[in-house]
């Protein structure tokens, strides 16, 4: 139970995507018996759509985990597209160092290794695509950083915004959650009420939110 969409919607709508084979395959399978959390199958197909229609040059992500979203955002653009994604755990940049090499995304993918908000504030290039999956807590403070360094025609996704339906459900809410859940839901504030950005909540998955900048 997502807490967001009735499971047999869920169910029928993941039935629909085709099952990836080779190297997504492999990195899917990884992730489950390995529990490590990458996007659901009705959320990367999603950003496939986005990444592909947009064909952008370069694509910042939030939180690498093994490096799945990175290398389906990587395949999805095309060849003159870099993505640069941050990792703070030890463990999983390795882990996605490897599948990096192993894929051959080596020249397209770069980890920057940190906290997201400490490596933010350092970085000044921009972003055509953000990709917002790590530390869902904190949404609400990478946004400034997030709208500084992207391009004026480009665009924010951010993953896991509604949160297993706590941010709209006094029901739903855990209290050892309230915490993420109020930063989580200051974040969809911010990106609701700016008057120079236009957002899109979308109920799927764990909740998908999606930003531009209003085109003057
Ligand atoms: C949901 S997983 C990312 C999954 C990945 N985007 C995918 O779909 O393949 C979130 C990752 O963000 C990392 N993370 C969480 N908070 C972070 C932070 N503040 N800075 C950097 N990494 C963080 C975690 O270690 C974890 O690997």
């Amino acid at each position: 139970m997502s807490g967001i969409t009735y499971d047999y919607m869920e169910q029928y709508i993941k039935g629909l995507i085709p099952e990836h084979s080779g190297m997504l395959k492999e990195m899917e399978d990884y992730a489950k018996e390995n529990n490590v959390p990458i996007v659901q199958k009705e959320v990367a197909k999603f950003i496939e759509l986005m990444v592909n229609n947009k064909r952008p040059c370069k694509i910042l992500e939030l939180g690498t985990a093994i490096g799945y979203s990175a290398i389906l955002m990587s395949m999805s653009a095309g060849n003159n597209c870099k993505v640069t994604t941050i990792e703070r755990d030890e463990n999983m940049i390795e882990i996605a160092g490897r599948n990096i090499n192993k894929y051959g995304f080596s020249d397209k993918i770069n980890i920057l290794k940190g906290d997201c908000l400490e490596v933010l504030e350092k970085i000044n290039d921009e972003y055509d695509i953000i990709f917002m999956d790590a530390g869902k807590g904190h949404y609400n403070h990478f946004l400034p950083h997030c709208l500084r360094i992207l391009k004026n025609d480009g665009m924010i996704i951010a993953d896991n915004v509604l949160f297993r339906g706590m941010v709209a459900s006094r029901e739903l809410l855990q209290r050892r959650k309230i915490t993420i859940v109020k930063r989580m839901k200051s974040y969809l504030e911010m990106i609701s009420n700016d008057e120079k950005l236009m957002t899109s909540i979308i109920p799927m998955g764990d909740g998908i939110a999606v930003t531009t900048k209003k085109m003057g």
